[in-house]
């Protein structure tokens, strides 16, 4: 009996040991898709995660109000690289479906990630799921040589327990001593088996399904702007944001690519249709990727063709690319004027051309009512408009000349300002 006991004691010594010793279990997927996408050692500095370019203080989108306030692309992890866009926001793009195209429907392009679409959930099953291995290996963005440089930093870092407990074998690999050398450039060389390397793939296949699991999630998805209380009969609109709603829907056009309404009554309105259209928004010639030589060999030439030039680069899609050159994605409008304060400045199309909400309404409103501007000449975004980024697929049947007053143009902005994520209803 004695001897029972002691086994007992041990055994339990043991035991609420081990549970001491075992990291916190009580991680779910989404925290720790939350840990990857704020961790900044992920980048070839160290210096960058992915909310260096979609912060939640400005609804997931760029942080930087100097970069949004001029060419609106954002510094990489290596300093003086710029890419060549305005962030989107990651904020309910795992609503996008895989891309696809209808050939009822003209050939009608729809869904991916990306401006262009190009993350087109065609590997791993969502579109984010694919966009999520994009950044860590793009020489502008976080510059890692390799997968394997991700992989390794996840599977030593600060949240290694947490991620094997999701992934159990995930990080059951036999590392060559050279790896960090080579994540930090000091080498340039690296080789491993055929069956490593595909452990590895494994591997940085389950750290962006952990981080689409996180864009997945109601952290990004909240669906609580005044809109949706609206919607939910718990707030009121005041009557300017009606107005602005009203003309949204039927004068202003918006909801015809920004649906207001949801045919699925699971999901609240997303302001997308997953579609691509050639506005004819002006370049951004303050874009620094004009003169990122090293990446970009046509310089100020360099035109942006948007989604025209993803399908060429497809054999099964080749056909279509020239009806899509300048077509970007409809983004979401949800939290389009979330900002961290009111002088923070946002930047708005895929190029962020546009500075305040009022000018893109203007434009959709007089693009093709007001002269082009001339060299020189003052009043551009006012009363004049420079040529177009790409002259070729441009919708001209939904806007360009609405006939909006300016007292209808603050309205539909003021509208917009509803759709920011985080709104207090206010109890009576
Ligand atoms: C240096 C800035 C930068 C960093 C860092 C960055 N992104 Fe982005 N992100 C962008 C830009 C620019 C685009 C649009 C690129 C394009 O369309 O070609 C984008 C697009 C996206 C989109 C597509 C949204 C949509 O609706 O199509 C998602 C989602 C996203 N990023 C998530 C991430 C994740 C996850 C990370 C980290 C692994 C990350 N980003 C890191 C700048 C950045
Ligand atoms: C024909 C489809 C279409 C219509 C109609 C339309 N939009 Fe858009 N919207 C788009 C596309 C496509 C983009 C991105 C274009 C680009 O960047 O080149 C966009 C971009 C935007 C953006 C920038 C968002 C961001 O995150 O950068 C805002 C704001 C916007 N639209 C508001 C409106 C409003 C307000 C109306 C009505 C007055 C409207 N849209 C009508 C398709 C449309």
């Amino acid at each position: 009996m004695k001897l029972f006991a002691l086994l007992t004691l041990i055994c339990f010594l043991i035991l609420s040991c081990s549970t001491i010793m075992s990291p916190d279990i009580n991680t779910t997927k989404v925290e720790l898709g939350e840990m990857i996408f704020f961790d900044t050692t992920l980048s070839q500095n160290r210096n960058q995660s992915c909310a260096s370019c979609h912060d939640p203080s400005t609804g997931w989108t760029g942080p930087t109000t100097h970069f949004n306030a001029a060419g609106a692309s954002y510094e990489g992890s290596v300093k003086n690289r710029f890419s060549n866009r305005k962030p989107p926001t990651a904020a309910y793009a795992s609503f996008n479906p895989v891309l696809h195209v209808i050939p009822q429907a003209d050939n009608l392009v729809v869904g991916g990630n990306f401006w262009d679409g190009r993350a087109t959930g065609e590997k791993l099953g969502t579109p984010v799921a694919d966009q999520a291995q994009g950044p860590f290996l793009n020489p502008l963005e976080h510059a890692l040589p390799n997968s394997a440089c991700i992989v390794h930093r996840v599977c030593t870092g600060v949240y290694a327990e947490q991620f094997k407990q999701h992934w159990p074998d995930s990080c059951n690999i036999s590392w060559p001593e050279t790896i960090e050398a080579f994540c930090t450039n000091d080498i340039e060389v690296f080789t491993v088996d055929a069956d490593i390397q595909a452990q590895i793939n494994k591997a940085y296949d389950e750290i962006a399904l952990t981080i689409a699991d996180f864009e997945s999630s109601n952290k990004l998805n909240s669906f609580t702007s005044k809109y949706d209380y609206y919607l939910s009969g718990k707030v009121k609109l005041t009557a300017q944001e009606l107005q602005g709603l009203e003309l949204f829907n039927n004068k202003g056009m918006c909801a015809a690519c920004h649906p207001s309404t949801s045919s699925d009554s699971d999901v609240p309105p997303l302001f997308t249709d997953f579609t691509f259209d050639n506005l004819g928004f002006p370049r951004n010639p303050e874009n620094p990727f004009y003169t990122q030589h090293q990446f970009n060999s046509e310089g100020m030439q360099w035109i942006d063709y948007g989604l025209g030039t993803f399908l060429a680069s497809r054999p099964e899609w080749k056909h279509l690319a020239e009806e899509n050159l300048g077509k970007h994605k409809v983004p979401t409008l949800r939290n389009v004027d979330k900002r961290p304060d009111p002088e923070f400045t946002k930047a708005f199309g895929h190029n962020g051309y546009f500075k305040s909400l009022k000018e893109i309404v203007h434009f959709y409103n007089t693009r093709d009512s007001l002269e082009r501007c001339k060299n020189g000449s003052t009043g551009e975004k006012e009363n004049c408009w420079p040529a177009p980024e790409v002259s070729v697929n441009i919708n001209t049947s939904e806007l360009g000349d609405l006939k909006l007053t300016e007292a209808e143009e603050d309205a539909i902005v003021a509208f917009m300002k509803t759709l920011s994520d985080g709104y207090e209803v206010k109890e009576n």
